[in-house]
């Protein structure tokens, strides 16, 4: 038996996860219910904490690579702005990734937009988050440098905003009371409190009129240092400032996921296979120049109409079909395509002593699932290149025990595993054939 080659160390390899980043003080299911999209949560953390994700150092490097770049992804882009913290924010300006240091030098934050599309550590950090927390929303990884004095002004986003305070100190103020649940886009609170100062709730547009627009005296106030957090939910008021020195920050920015999205996923297979969904043919007004108050063949719409309600009801009795899409669009990834390849390692033959863990760059999804039959099957996902992939299906109950062990574990020998209480009667050539398998379809890894 040849001895598998091991792979080269994985850039995942010390990674810290959405754990790590909460800390020991807090469990990510009580992170989830009692803080995601609820209220702010500060963090202390110890300037070690996020030493090996990133520094300055390799922001500069980033940013050199960047710039040498023929072509790079539309979602990653860089602007600077000359706010500083205050009620009211100033204009953004786009910047190329070459001008970085001469915008800082003139006293410029510079926001780079989705670092993690051109650092490839930076890209498995946060599918390495996304999928873990299985999170059907895109999650992406912003950097903000600011020069003392600087910083945003005060606003919100449409999303959950994690900061992870990299290096220097950096002032946050920010209201404990969201804005509105899960906004459909950021605002500007200089505008918002003019508004509605000025035009009177009532005469207010009415995406103002059903915001709560606190006073900025009520703002509560924050320093970051390094290894901190702060986790804002979407639509937080929020303002930040660098203070003494320069500040380094990576923002974790979750997305929300939408549920008409996810109804709509696992509906556009049946709609767009039926004529109705397919096409509208244009129907123009007649001589007068007055469209009628029905559309042409509002029979016909609303039959399709009531097809769709019925597929609705039946989702509705029966909701794994929509756990499905939420899966996969969890297990998507929009890292560099150099390293979201699931192929996997060659064929292996595996020793027993051979070491193996879950892959730490591919970052697996296992989906427990019944069988037609009854029965139990765990699927297995990965991404590959901006698509999730159900790369093995597991329906024996042995193997299911082998990969229940080896997602508990953090890496264990094939020799331990066949000694794992469920696995003592399994005959040790099939956990070996099992685990290779899973190797060479990129699930498990060899360390
Ligand atoms: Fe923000």
């Amino acid at each position: 038996m040849s001895r598998a080659s091991p792979r080269p160390p994985s850039l995942a390899e010390n990674l810290p996860g959405i754990e790590h980043i909460l800390g020991d003080g807090l469990a990510l299911d009580e992170f989830l219910t009692k803080y995601w999209a609820r209220q702010p949560l500060f963090i202390k953390g110890s300037p070690g904490k996020f030493v090996g994700l990133f520094d300055k150092q390799e922001y500069r490097a980033t940013m050199k690579a960047a710039a040498a770049e023929a072509q790079l992804p539309p979602d990653f882009f860089v602007r600077v702005t000359y706010d500083e913290g205050g009620v009211q924010g100033g204009p953004r300006i786009d910047i190329q990734p070459n001008e970085v240091e001469r915008y800082f030098a003139t006293g410029a934050t510079v926001c780079v937009n989705s670092i993690h599309l051109v650092n490839e550590k930076l890209g498995a950090f946060v599918h390495r988050v996304k999928s873990r927390m299985n999170h059907p929303g895109v999650v992406r990884l912003n950097c903000y440098w600011s020069p003392p004095g600087r910083g945003f002004g005060a606003h919100f986003d449409a999303r959950v905003a994690t900061t992870l305070q990299i290096g220097g100190r950096k002032t946050w103020r920010f209201a404990r009371q969201i804005a509105t649940a899960w906004p459909l886009d950021g605002a500007s609170y200089g505008t918002a409190r003019r508004v509605k100062e000025q035009g009177g709730v009532e005469s207010a547009p009415e995406v103002v009129q059903e915001m709560v627009v606190p006073p900025w005296t009520d703002f509560e106030e924050v320093t970051l240092e390094a290894g901190d957090v702060l986790v804002l939910p979407a639509g937080a008021w929020h303002a930040a400032r660098a203070e003494g020195d320069e500040s380094l920050a990576l923002n974790l920015a979750f997305d929300p996921a939408r549920l008409h999205v996810l109804v709509f996923d696992a509906l556009a297979p049946f709609l767009s296979r039926r004529e109705p969904w397919r096409g509208l043919r244009p129907s123009p007004a007649g001589k007068e120049r007055i469209l009628p108050s029905l559309p042409p063949d509002a029979d016909e719409l609303s039959a399709a109409l009531r097809e769709l309600a019925g597929l609705l009801e039946q989702m509705a009795a029966d909701p794994a079909q929509l756990w499905r899409h939420w899966i996969e669009r969890a297990a998507m990834s929009d890292r560099p395509l150099s390293s979201s390849s699931s192929s996997g390692a060659p064929a292996v033959s595996l020793p027993q002593d051979t070491r193996v863990r879950m892959s730490r760059q591919l970052t697996p999804l296992i989906v427990a699932g019944s069988l037609p039959g009854g029965g139990e099957m765990l699927s297995i996902y990965l991404p590959a290149g901006g698509e999730a992939v159900n790369v093995v299906e597991i329906q024996e109950a042995d193997d299911q025990a082998f990969l229940r062990g080896a997602a508990r574990h953090d890496e264990f020998s094939l020799t331990q595993a066949c000694d794992w209480p469920e696995l003592r009667d399994v005959d040790p050539l099939r956990i070996l054939r099992i685990a290779q398998e899973l190797v060479e379809c990129g699930v498990l890894e060899v360390i």
